[in-house]
């Protein structure tokens, strides 16, 4: 085994400055030589959540776009006993039995397709060879190691030859994560990469797991901005917000039996519960509650289009984010209030886990110019000692087989 990134990662390496044409050239040359044949190649894209931080994993709603970035997984089954795993960025290979259990050994990216292919149980289509490529931004918060396990979900299950019912590859892709790489993540992640479709915003209820793809304005750019700063301590600290916020559920759910989720919680049981949460947890709950207040409001100012009303709503987020759940930092509050400050920009949040990673603001089309991008980024570099990055990206590729 060689090549692995750190621990609980999804990061394969990335071809991030290709054109997706050469990728898929790329692909294909590279898995004919590597392992002599000419693969399927399936792809699902990474996501930004524009609203409902740390909500899925507490029952509320959540607000993501599907990206035009995303994974690319090249596949074709093998007459060898074993199943062989690489990526087109990093030197290395995994070899596997079927039925081997080593997710121990299994650090780094490779543990994210494996976990997929046990998650498939009995439907895995046998022994295969697998080629890995990507082109998000590495470790951003992209959502591209949820892209990486969806993209193996469908693609697995096309291999094997069954219809591929969408939730069900989000689910197989969660339950590979949670159980099988060990990440607590809610299934935001999952679900946006593969049900998005192009031109709409999910909006899903993460307790009921239902769901509306509204339009999503086509006057409004969604601006990335990534501050390349390294996330290593991101999953115990994730783990750290996903088992506090249990605590806070369960202190107030011995108040009140009938509260079913975290996010379902009023602020005034928050209130009266000040005293047993003390001052962690209820600010961690006080964010939960009244995110999902914005979240509340959100369909209506998607139907009037109002895009001022929802950049409040972005920028609001972000400040609980800083202030109540503990999950921003210097580099990410820089960009957020930095970007703001240009006529145009009608707000800006963290997107993702935070801890570094990147930040989406919402821009009017011909608003935060390329001179303005400039001065940002110089203001960043002095203030950091090291360099930001602007990405304006497409939005809305959808989960697919591309032919080739
Ligand atoms: C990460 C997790 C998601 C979600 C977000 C925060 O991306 O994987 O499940 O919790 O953080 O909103």
């Amino acid at each position: 085994m060689a090549g692995q990134s750190a621990k609980h990662s999804g990061d394969h390496g990335d071809s991030t400055g290709k054109a997706e044409s050469q990728l898929l050239q790329d692909l294909v040359d590279g898995f004919e030589q590597r392992f002599g044949t000419r693969p399927r190649i399936f792809f699902a894209p990474g996501r930004v959540n524009l609203l409902g931080a740390h909500l899925d994993y507490n029952g509320g709603k959540v607000l993501p776009v599907a990206l035009g970035r995303g994974t690319y997984v090249a596949l074709a089954r093998s007459d060898r006993p074993t199943s062989r795993f690489a990526s087109l960025d990093l030197p290395g290979e995994f070899e596997m039995e079927p039925r081997e259990d080593t997710a121990a050994d299994l650090l780094g990216w490779a543990s994210y397709p494996v976990g997929v292919w046990r998650a498939l149980g009995d439907r895995c289509p046998g022994p295969f060879d697998f080629l890995v490529a990507g082109n998000l931004p590495r470790g951003g918060g992209l959502s591209s190691s949820a892209s990486l396990s969806v993209a193996t979900a469908f693609g697995l299950l096309s291999l094997g030859g069954h219809g591929v019912d969408l939730e069900e590859a989000a689910q197989l892709a969660w339950s590979a994560e949670t159980g099988f790489v060990g990440v607590q993540c809610g299934i935001m992640d999952q679900y946006a990469s593969a049900i998005s479709e192009e031109g709409r915003v999910l909006l899903l209820d993460c307790h009921s797991r239902t769901y509306d793809l509204l339009p999503f304005a086509e006057d409004l750019e969604l601006v990335v901005l990534d501050t390349r700063k390294p996330r290593n301590l991101v999953t115990s600290a994730f783990n750290e917000r996903v088992s506090e916020c249990k605590r806070a559920f369960e202190i107030l759910q011995a108040c009140d039996p009938d509260l079913a989720v975290l996010a379902h919680a009023g602020l005034d049981q928050v209130e009266e519960a000040v005293g047993e949460l003390g001052p962690v947890l209820g600010k961690r709950a006080r964010h939960v509650v009244e995110e999902s207040a914005r979240m509340a409001k959100v369909h209506e100012v998607l139907e009037a289009d109002d895009h001022a009303a929802l950049g409040d709503l972005v920028r609001a987020s972000h400040v609980s984010c800083r202030d109540l759940y503990e999950v921003s930092c210097d580099e990410l509050d820089f960009l957020v209030d930095g970007v703001c400050e240009y006529d145009g920009v009608h707000g800006a949040r963290l997107t993702g886990a935070g801890f570094g990673g990147c930040v989406v603001a919402l821009v009017e089309p011909g608003s935060f110019s390329q001179d303005e991008e400039t001065a940002l980024l110089q203001a960043y570099r002095e203030r950091f000692g090291f360099e930001a990055a602007v990405l304006r990206l497409e939005l809305g590729n959808e989960v697919r087989e591309i032919e080739v």
